[in-house]
């Protein structure tokens, strides 16, 4: 028995990092799983192998997240494949950073899109679907930079904030049809977003983590996977913060 046996999961941004170890925890615990990226190249490709493995339906598409009539689109074809949706990870998400004298009108409007008017896409196309169902769980991922704001990272960290607001928003408005909205707020964690970072940036973060190393990606699939299942029936509107202990 998995905690998500029976369920249908769409995770966005999908074919690496974060959203790949949600995915395969998912799969793992049961779920059917739906993903999305921009394209379906080989990491995707390897994704979908490794979900397959697991014996439960998969299925990887190619769409820009930030786009409201693809996301809308992708969506019914997702629904018209699985048969129902009931967990959506709102995970796709970018970085163009830069201090605020020197960040262009361009990098702002791309996080923007990417991070946060994603989710509004997919929230939009979704909740129909879920209320319809009378159930489903959404699940953000935001950042601690969400939360406690970053030098640098004005447009990411208003990103994460938004996506906290929009997640707690959707708690407040459908949880009488039984919709579930939450984020994760991670910290620093070890995929390709945070390996680019020069060695004594990334030793600086380690050095502020109570926990002293950086999160795997499996230590936020475990909880997305909490989050997406029934152990979590009554919570909403949340944002757990997996980041080491680094912002107490
Ligand atoms: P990553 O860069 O390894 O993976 C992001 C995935 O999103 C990639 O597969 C990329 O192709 C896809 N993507 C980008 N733009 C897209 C679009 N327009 N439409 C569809 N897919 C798109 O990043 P990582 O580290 O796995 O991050 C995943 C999420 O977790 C992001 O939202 C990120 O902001 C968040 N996060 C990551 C942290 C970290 O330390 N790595 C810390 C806090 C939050």
């Amino acid at each position: 028995m998995g905690l998500l046996d029976g369920k249908v999961a769409l995770i966005t941004g999908a074919a690496r990092g974060i959203g790949k170890a949600v995915a395969l925890k998912f799969a793992a615990e049961g779920a059917d799983v739906a993903f999305t990226d921009l394209v379906i190249n080989e990491d995707a490709q390897q994704t979908v192998a490794e979900l397959t493995a697991f014996g439960h339906k998969v299925k990887a598409y190619a769409s820009n997240a930030a786009n409201f009539d693809e996301t809308h689109a992708v969506v019914e074809q997702i629904k018209a494949d699985f048969g129902h949706i009931d967990i959506l990870v709102n995970n796709a998400g970018i970085t163009k950073d830069g201090l605020m004298l020197k960040m262009t009108e361009a990098q702002w409007d791309a996080v923007i899109a990417v991070n946060l008017k994603s989710a509004f896409n997919f929230i939009h196309a979704i909740t129909p679907i879920m209320m319809r169902q009378r159930g489903g769980s959404i699940i953000n991922m935001s950042s601690v930079v969400g939360v406690h704001g970053n030098a640098s990272q004005c447009n990411y960290a208003a990103s994460k904030a938004g996506l906290i607001a929009l997640a707690k928003s959707i708690g407040q408005e459908m949880g009488r049809k039984g919709l579930r909205a939450n984020s994760i707020a991670p910290g620093f964690i070890e995929t390709a977003m945070t390996q680019a970072l020069p060695e004594e940036v990334r030793n600086e973060w380690i050095e502020k983590i109570p926990l002293r190393r950086g999160g795997t990606p499996e230590d936020i699939a475990n909880v997305a996977t909490f989050l997406a299942s029934d152990m979590s029936s009554y919570v909403t509107g949340q944002v757990i913060q997996v980041d080491g202990g680094m912002n107490m």
